[in-house]
């Protein structure tokens, strides 16, 4: 399973591509939004970081300006991946914009017959939205794994992308249930990362190099 970042933070895509763990960044409007940065300049700033698919949404409600706003967003980046909603305008625009070649994420996904339709218009992804799906005292990740079965079983090439992932066992659940990406917040790769053992480890390590005859304080 493939990392995303989820964010439109260029520190948090920063700090975590270090990591050397990103094959991409997933935006939607209300990220950009609370970046307080222009959405063009956010894109190409993450594209120049992170050489994988980098999502940007239109804002557009029909198709036609979906199209338009698509077309406009795919020229700022070859790594632009266009976000459009899971809507009938939404799968129209993806229909077209797919058959010129450029790549489709389908958001706000929250059921297997939707993901079947993103399917077959053509998306490059599709992203259901565990943690939403979650707060409305259903199973997130079984959708995950329900989409990802249904694809399998109809030769599907549509990438399931999590979203809306919340804590680090989503994250396990998700690979678990055949996840091809799960797109994770910067919050979450820190927790991610973390364990009292490893650092207790590390600790004990350390303390006893340099317990070793003739070791000074300051060299390792
Ligand atoms: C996906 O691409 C969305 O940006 C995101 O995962 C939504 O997550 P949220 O439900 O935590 O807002």
């Amino acid at each position: 399973m493939q990392f995303f970042i989820d964010t439109a933070i260029i520190d948090e895509v920063r700090e975590i591509n270090a990591w050397g763990v990103l094959s991409g960044v997933t935006t939607n409007p209300s990220l950009v939004a609370s970046s307080g940065r222009d959405f063009r300049e956010v894109i190409q700033e993450i594209a120049q970081l992170v050489g994988g698919a980098i999502s940007a949404e239109v804002t557009a409600l029909d198709a036609e300006g979906m199209i338009k706003e698509g077309r406009e967003v795919a020229g700022w980046s070859d790594h632009v991946v266009v976000k459009l909603p899971l809507t009938p305008a939404g799968l129209q625009a993806c229909k077209t914009l797919s058959s010129e070649g450029i790549k489709t994420n389908i958001t706000l996904c929250f059921s297997v017959p939707q993901a079947l339709l993103a399917a077959r218009a053509g998306a490059t992804y599709i992203s259901p939205f565990a943690g939403r799906v979650d707060d409305i005292g259903w199973d997130g990740i079984e959708l995950v794994r329900q989409i990802k079965e249904a694809y399998v079983l109809g030769d599907i090439q549509t990438k399931v992308l999590a979203a809306s992932i919340r804590h680090p066992q989503h994250v396990v659940q998700a690979a678990l249930a055949g996840a091809d990406v799960a797109t994770v917040p910067y919050k979450v790769f820190t927790q991610m990362i973390k364990h009292p053992l490893t650092q207790a480890g590390l600790d004990a390590f350390l303390k006893d190099w340099a317990k070793r005859a003739g070791a000074s304080p300051e060299t390792p």
